[in-house]
């Protein structure tokens, strides 16, 4: 458990690390909010990170094409403090709620595209396939493709991010504001995280 704890932390500092962009943008940021900026300038404060479409790199979470109230609402709990994060507290602050909905329009109106992802592990896909049948196919549907104004896609998100994510369910670090995740994780063994991260890694 020990191990865990600091595996993630030392996750946590790695994406921490980021930091110092985050200030940089800070600053462009408050230079973009004189000039009226469009909803596709508002994006490109993102790219750093999240690729200028959503397409991100790994271990950024792909946004593209996932639903425009799921992003709005993910990106104002962020900004809230209510959804935890490294950086996206930081990165919300400097926005208010009409440049929110312009971002979450914005990378809403683009069209996910699942990365090839390096050494995926057959037999944890299989495992993670199982675990998933069982216990979260009735809200990820369509082995994880399914999306909707509450639940994000999993299908094709970058491996290394879903185990990050469901590694914060599994310790309660991340509980509000969605109870159930941390209910359906909770019963998990260390391995099914990664199992299921493979998993939905795998899926196109
Ligand atoms: C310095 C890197 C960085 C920048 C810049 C950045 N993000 Fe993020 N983003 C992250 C990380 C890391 C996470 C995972 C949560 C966390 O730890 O902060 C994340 C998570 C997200 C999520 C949640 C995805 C999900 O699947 O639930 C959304 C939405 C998002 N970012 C949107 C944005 C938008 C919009 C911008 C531009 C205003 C932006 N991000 C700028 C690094 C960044
Ligand atoms: C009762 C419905 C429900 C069940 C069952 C469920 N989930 Fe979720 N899941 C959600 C919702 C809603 C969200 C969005 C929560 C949020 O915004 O924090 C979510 C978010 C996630 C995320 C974070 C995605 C991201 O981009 O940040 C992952 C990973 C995930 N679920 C995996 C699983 C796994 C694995 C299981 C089974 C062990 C599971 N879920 C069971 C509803 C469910």
């Amino acid at each position: 458990m020990l191990e865990r704890i600091s595996r993630v932390k030392n996750l946590t500092v790695h994406l921490g690390m980021l930091y110092p962009l985050v200030l940089v943008l800070g600053l462009l940021q408050v230079s973009a909010v004189h000039a009226q900026p469009s909803h596709r300038m508002l994006g490109d404060a993102c790219a750093g990170c999240h690729g200028t479409r959503g397409h991100s790199s790994n271990p950024m979470p792909i946004i593209a094409g996932l639903p425009e109230v799921y992003l709005k609402q993910t990106l104002r709990d962020y900004k809230s403090g209510k959804r935890p994060s490294t950086i996206m507290g930081r990165v919300t602050r400097g926005y208010d709620d009409d440049q929110i909905d312009a971002l979450a329009a914005f990378f809403a109106s683009q069209v996910w595209i699942s990365p090839k992802q390096e050494e995926l592990d057959s037999k944890m896909i299989k495992r993670g396939k199982r675990i998933h049948r069982d216990g979260c196919s009735t809200c990820h549907k369509d082995n994880g493709r399914y999306q909707d104004d509450l639940v994000p896609r999993l299908a094709g998100q970058w491996r290394d991010y879903l185990e990050i994510v469901l590694e914060e369910y599994w310790l309660r670090e991340r509980t509000m504001p969605h109870l159930f995740m941390v209910i359906a994780v909770s019963e998990l063994e260390e391995d099914d995280l990664k199992a299921l991260a493979n998993f939905y890694a795998s899926q196109r």
